[in-house]
């Protein structure tokens, strides 16, 4: 069954004076379960294009379906709602918040869904174990390594255990090795959790561990 489906999208972006045109007529399924592997150079789009999968970002025209909903007719609340319940996003810059600790960053998820903050607390810390930071639960993102960073993003991402998760090349400015652990993490999680993933890589090894690999290229989508 289809969990995501886009159809005829489009994105343009305008200052006034010029128009670049990033997305045109993208179609993508994901279907329940499934891992999706976004390719391509810098600057083709990827980032754009998950936000918009993501409902951070709103499509020139075309359509992007959640369970058959278009996510982009929501009104503010029910987006956030939506987010909050079943997006896990983990970005491209880790967009940890500098004056929360480690804990409190992956215990805001579950706040913003209403659990009180023992209890987010309490399932945020077992998260923080799962990626391996049980020695820096306590620490500011200033405190943290690049690595460090990553994982506690990994952790605020899968902590309410969403059914969608989207990684925007999370080990972009990450040393080789410490990227590949990352995504050895990224995808051992996905598994045990069940979760239906769209990853944008550079990476050709981590893109051949998904179930599809589609690429961008001038603002069109194929499959690979
Ligand atoms: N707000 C904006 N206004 C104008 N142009 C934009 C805006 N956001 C992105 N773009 C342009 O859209 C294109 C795609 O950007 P995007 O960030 O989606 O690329 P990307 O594939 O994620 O690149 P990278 O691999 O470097 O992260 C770029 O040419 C960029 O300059
Ligand atoms: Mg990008």
């Amino acid at each position: 069954m289809s969990l995501l489906q886009c159809t005829d999208l489009a994105k343009q972006f305008s200052d006034g004076e010029n128009i670049t045109s990033v997305l045109e007529g993208v179609n993508l399924t994901v279907d329940q379960g499934q891992s999706v592997a976004v390719v391509g150079s810098s600057g083709s789009g990827k980032s754009t294009f998950l936000h918009i999968l993501g409902g951070l970002d709103t499509p020139t025209s075309g359509t992007v379906l959640f369970n058959n909903e278009n996510i982009h007719q929501f009104n503010q609340a029910k987006a956030a709602q939506w987010r909050n319940k079943n997006i896990g996003f983990i970005y491209q810059f880790h967009h940890l918040l500098p004056e929360f600790t480690a804990l409190e960053n992956v215990a805001m998820p579950l706040l913003i869904a209403g659990q009180s903050t023992s209890t987010a607390e309490e399932t945020a810390q077992a998260m923080l174990v799962r990626v391996g930071l049980a020695h820096r639960i306590k620490h500011f993102p200033s405190q943290l390594s690049g690595g460090e960073r990553q994982r506690v993003a990994i952790a605020r991402a899968m902590v309410h255990q969403p059914e969608l998760l989207f990684a925007d090349e999370p080990t972009g400015n990450l040393d080789n090795a410490t990227g590949l652990a990352i995504y050895a993490l990224l995808l051992e999680l996905k598994t045990e959790y069940n979760m239906t993933s769209v990853i944008v890589t550079h990476d050709a090894q981590l893109a051949a561990k998904c179930d599809k690999q589609v690429t961008l290229t001038s603002g069109k989508m194929a499959e690979l």
